[in-house]
């Protein structure tokens, strides 16, 4: 088939590149120029494993090409996949100025009849309300299907051929069976239902994850009062077969550029139809208390955290990927430099995405974790890379200064062994 995909992104880059290593014809299009210019020359924008491979593999078989144009994009075309972002605004609404610029552009330039796929994930009644309020008004036969995409960054390649199920939501069964067709060589169960479903589920399913991080993270606050130890109580609970292991880890809490907006968005949503989503109140406001949290054992730890300082380890708000939108880090980093600390932050790939975002005479960065480590008084580990995981720890207490504190905010360090050297350590929920 010929697809379109509009958005280049961590999701429209991913969707291009699989589909086109599928055998189908795919044309790109973003309006970010410096992402078409790299990806012209095979380079991929952001960073995630196997990607790179996949998109030179799709570039030397001729079947993907990109533009910053979108007009070519709806000529001689069965599909178009709309992939652009729709982040929360200030007041946690879903921001739908770039999904509603794109369907503009598609009535206004599409010449032959075809299908919308939205992978964008939008808010549920948005597909119907589209149709309407432009698809209608084309002047060629515009289908519309919500297909919305569950994959994981960092394991983005992986997870589009494995996904556990293809959801698709259409009012129409031709619709539905040209979408399936698109996934012809995934053997995943394939889900029809009506579009407005189809985008709850997408909303359903990350504020159910993200209720499972936040519940952890409380019964692991609550370890700590109690003199309970969360290493034993999580995996307990996750060995029951109701509830399962996953999304069962106490930390700093979710972040990246999905929970966090969809977690508000869908409490947004519920307001605007005049229900109050308890439940999902309490987990946003547990994930950002969760957050001050770890400044506020910090800042004990220390006395004071003026004139101390402070080496983080990890900026993007999980390990194997460079997003930094809502990472737990960065909202931490600005936390400690209020309260008065220097920062050192380390972070394998994402040290340019925050430099991009936020800037302090008090932040300073280093690639390498020892050199973060000199002279500090405490570290933070905000993201759990194998990078960090591993490392000569009789070589750190020699770089740092006293308290030599560690805070584990992913749980992943062996506690007793940096007790027993010296450290003071300080977990989540762990006694
Ligand atoms: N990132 C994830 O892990 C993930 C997972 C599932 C679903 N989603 C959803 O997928 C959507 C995209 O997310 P993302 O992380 O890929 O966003 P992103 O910000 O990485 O990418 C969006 C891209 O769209 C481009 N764009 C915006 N307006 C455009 C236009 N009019 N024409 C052409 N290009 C345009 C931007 O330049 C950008 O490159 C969002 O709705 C998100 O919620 C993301």
């Amino acid at each position: 088939m010929n697809i379109s995909v509009i958005g280049t992104g961590y999701i429209g880059l991913v969707a291009a590149c699989c589909l086109a290593n599928s055998g189908h014809q795919v044309f790109s299009v973003d309006k970010d120029l410096d992402k078409i210019e790299k990806l012209n020359r095979g380079v991929i924008p952001i960073y995630e494993e196997g990607l790179e491979t996949l998109l030179n593999k799709a570039q030397q078989s001729g079947k993907i090409t990109f533009s910053s144009e979108i007009g070519p994009a709806l000529i001689n075309t069965d599909m178009v996949i709309i992939a652009v972002g729709t982040p929360a605004t200030a007041d946690g609404r879903v921001d739908m100025s770039y999904v509603n610029d794109v369907a503009e552009s598609i009535i206004d330039l599409a010449a032959y009849p075809l299908t919308v796929i939205m992978k964008s994930t939008v808010p549920p009644g948005t597909g119907k309300l589209l149709c309407k309020r432009f698809f209608s008004r084309a002047k060629v036969p515009i289908s519309y299907s919500s297909n919305p995409e569950f994959l994981r960054e960092g394991k983005a390649v992986w997870d589009w051929y494995n996904t556990d199920r293809i959801v698709i939501g259409t009012e129409n069964q031709e619709t539905a069976e040209k979408v399936m067709e698109l996934y012809r060589d995934i053997d995943a169960p394939k889900i029809c239902m009506d579009i407005t479903s189809a985008e709850m589920v997408k909303y359903a399913s990350n504020a159910f994850l993200a209720t499972k991080i936040s519940f952890i993270n409380e019964i692991a606050n609550l370890c700590e009062r109690v003199g309970a130890s969360i290493d034993a109580v999580a995996p307990a609970i996750g060995m029951d077969q109701r509830i399962g292991p996953h999304f069962l880890q106490a930390g700093l809490g979710y972040g990246g550029s999905c929970f966090p907006k969809d977690t508000t968005g869908l409490d947004y949503i519920s307001s605007f139809n005049g229900y109050h989503f308890s439940l999902l109140k309490s987990v946003i406001e547990v994930n950002t208390n969760q957050r001050v949290m770890i400044v506020r054992k910090i800042t004990q730890a220390l006395d004071d955290l003026h004139d101390k300082k402070v080496a983080v380890w990890g900026l993007s708000f999980k390990p194997d990927t460079d997003d930094v939108r809502e990472a737990p880090a960065v909202d931490i980093i600005k936390h400690l430099i209020a309260e008065g600390a220097h920062v050192v932050a380390c972070d394998p790939v994402a040290i340019d995405q925050v430099k991009g975002v936020f800037t302090h005479n008090r932040l300073d960065f280093n690639t390498n974790p020892y050199e973060t480590c000199r002279e500090s008084n405490a570290i933070l580990l905000a993201t759990e890379w194998s990078q960090f995981l591993n490392l000569d720890w009789i070589r750190i207490k020699g770089l740092m200064k006293s308290p030599y504190l560690v805070i584990d905010g992913r749980n992943v360090l062996d506690d007793k062994t940096l007790q027993n050297m010296g450290f003071s350590y300080i977990g989540v929920g762990r006694s």
